[in-house]
């Protein structure tokens, strides 16, 4: 078994294949899209990138505990295929979250501009930590929910009164993508990384998914979001990624709090 807390210079199907069966907490997978962001993210053809896709998450099941979660990224396209082959090895789908980058993807003029990906939340078995009151959201009708602090709402017969730390996490995400947030005067600053994902997000995953002293792992690490977001909770982490530069960009970051 790799030693934890370390980021890796590796292909992920090697360093895989140096994970101990049933040692990781979490999963989150933030893998190539196909979509040429990067030499990373070309494939000869959707069925070669498909083959890729499903050969790592052959690799990383059996790395995940009994009560272990799974986070995978991708475009909505992409994740229709990869939601029918989780379920055929047997997981348990537990969510689609629909995230709104705030940001398009494209700019075409032929079809709607997307402006969303997936994360496909799966787990093991059907007994998973969720720590629903570590993500909960401010409500968004600041003055009906004023009114019921004060006398409460009457909701199916029973008298219903706001939970101090907020609404529930719903399954759609508005989040502002990194490249959307750092823009200067409308122009995009040249990033460490053509996909980095917002810290907050990969937050809200960890904080839902595992607990204190768990072990995350991330295959496809890039700036290290998943194993800075994990020290930061004090979760162990576990990552890899086959480009150097990325490695050291990640190295620093949990270094130096920055890219
Ligand atoms: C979508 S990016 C991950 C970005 C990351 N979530 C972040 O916040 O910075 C995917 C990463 O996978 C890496 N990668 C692609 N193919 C790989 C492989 N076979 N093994 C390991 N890493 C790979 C790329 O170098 C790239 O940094």
């Amino acid at each position: 078994m790799l030693e934890k807390n370390k980021i890796y210079l590796m292909d992920c199907f090697e360093f895989l294949n140096e994970i101990n069966n049933e040692t990781i907490d979490l999963a989150v997978i933030d893998p190539p899209y196909n979509l040429n962001k990067g030499k990373w993210d070309n494939f000869k053809s959707q069925n070669e990138f498909m083959n890729f896709t499903f050969k790592w998450i052959d690799r990383l099941i059996p790395k995940l505990k009994k009560t272990g979660s799974i986070y995978i990224f991708n475009t909505p396209f992409n994740s229709t295929y990869i939601l029918q082959y989780l379920i055929n090895k047997g997981l348990i789908f537990q969510n689609w979250i629909t995230w709104d980058k705030r940001d398009g993807m494209s700019a075409t003029k032929r079809r709607y501009n997307n402006s969303q990906e997936t994360i496909l939340f799966f787990t093991k078995t059907k007994e998973y930590v969720f720590n629903y009151n570590d993500i909960r959201l401010p409500y968004d009708s600041k003055e009906r929910i004023r009114h019921a602090q004060k006398k409460g709402i009457i909701k199916n017969g029973k008298r219903w009164f706001p939970n101090p730390s907020g609404k529930l996490c719903t399954d759609i995400w508005h989040i502002t993508s990194e490249r959307h947030k750092n823009k200067i005067n409308g122009r995009t600053p040249k990033m460490p990384h053509a996909t980095p994902k917002p810290l907050e997000m990969i937050e809200r995953i960890i904080k839902a998914s595992s607990n204190k002293g768990d072990l995350v792992l991330d295959c496809f690490i890039g700036t290290g979001t998943t194993a800075f977001a994990a020290k930061k909770l004090e979760r162990h982490y576990i990552g890899c990624d086959n480009n150097k530069k990325y490695v050291q960009i990640a190295e620093n970051r949990l270094k130096n709090g920055k890219f």
